[in-house]
């Protein structure tokens, strides 16, 4: 077995190692060449990548790809991130993924980093299917599959899990929005509240809801859509007016799933019902609109997750978010 740095020679051998394990696990989505290399090797952070690649003879065995982010070169208190193990299944209970794993550690301590993470805020995450359905997907894996050869790898090296998200879906088709949310509904619109497509013309104080949410992924979310010469529609929790709500841009992407990029209510309006009725009104537009299912992930200890369960969806996976020190 000989233990290498990636090189673009590797290409093909590794694209055929992902996509026959890939249809082997029916897991993870398989690619062609094209998505493969805008995925993997066009990515902004391949460049610093601790790449390595496992042969046995010229056939690629074994991949891992470590990265550290680009915004990260120069502050040695960020970590390095663990993107990618695989080991071809005839090839496991070798030693081959510790080898790959020991090599990827070295390089990122070379590269100054202090600790190795496997998380979504890496940016490179793997498109995955829904176990028993029809190719219902999610666009990024978050984290590392619980209970996954991979989860055991990293779990008997010293890994830690630092937390746990969990993935939700829906086929749409199922999806009914109950009573009790119109009724509160009808309430809160007593009190000036509405739900409904955001208009400049109609809406205003999303400035201010920027400051009052502070979150950055969604006030970079609204600011993307927006900036779009044709924005996609989203849809608003307003109070006369004023914004005091949000859902992120309503499309179908092109498997089926509804896009999804959260919701977030105004701290100051929380607790009396308008999440619910907002990510509710998210479900009926996006089924009404033609997509068949919805997939997304969040935190053990989010809220949100209640909203989610009451909607009808379930949890298909349990990803470990993992940290190891490198000493
Ligand atoms: C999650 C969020 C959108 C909920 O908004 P909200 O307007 O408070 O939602 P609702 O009043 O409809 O509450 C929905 C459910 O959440 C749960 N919940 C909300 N606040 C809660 C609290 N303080 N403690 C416990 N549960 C709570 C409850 O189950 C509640 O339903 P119930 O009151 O019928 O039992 C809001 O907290 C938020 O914007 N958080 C920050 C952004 C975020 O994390 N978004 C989700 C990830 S995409």
């Amino acid at each position: 077995m000989r233990y290498l740095y990636y090189e673009d020679k590797y290409f093909d051998g590794l694209l055929k190692l992902w996509n026959d394990e890939a249809q082997i696990r029916g897991f993870y989505k398989p690619f062609t060449p094209e998505g493969f290399r805008a995925h993997l090797i066009n990515h902004p952070d391949f460049a610093e990548s601790a790449s390595f690649v496992a042969l046995d003879g010229d056939e690629v065995v074994g991949f891992i790809c470590g990265i550290v982010k680009k915004a990260d070169i120069t502050d040695l208190s960020k970590p390095g991130y663990l993107t990618a193990i695989l080991v071809k299944s005839t090839h496991r209970r070798k030693g081959i993924g510790a080898k790959l794993l020991e090599m990827c550690e070295i390089d990122l301590k070379r590269k100054g980093r202090k600790a190795i993470r496997v998380v979504f805020l890496s940016n490179m995450n793997w498109p995955w299917y829904i176990p028993d359905t029809d190719k219902h997907d999610h666009p990024g894996a978050p984290a590392v599959p619980v209970n996954s050869p991979e989860y055991f790898l990293l779990l008997h090296h010293k890994f830690d899990v630092q937390g746990f998200c969990d993935a939700f879906h829906l086929p749409l088709d199922q999806y009914e929005t109950p009573q009790d949310v119109f009724d509160k509904m009808k309430v809160n619109q007593e009190k000036g509240f509405k739900i409904e497509l955001y208009d400049p013309a109609v809406h205003y104080g999303l400035e201010e809801f920027y400051v009052n949410i502070q979150n950055e992924a969604f006030e970079r979310a609204i600011r993307y859509n927006l900036s779009l010469e044709k924005p996609n529609p989203f849809l608003v929790v307003s109070q006369k007016g004023k914004v005091v709500g949000w859902t992120g841009a309503m499309y179908t992407e092109p498997s089926g799933r509804a896009h999804f990029d959260g919701i977030v209510t105004d701290p100051t309006v929380r607790g009396v019902g308008l999440g619910k009725a907002l990510f509710c009104t998210l479900c009926q537009y996006s089924k009404e609109h033609g997509s068949k299912f919805m997939t997304f992930f969040t935190g053990l200890d989010n809220l949100a997750r209640n909203i989610y369960l009451y909607a009808g969806f379930k949890i298909v996976q349990t990803f470990a978010i993992m940290k190891k020190e490198l000493k």
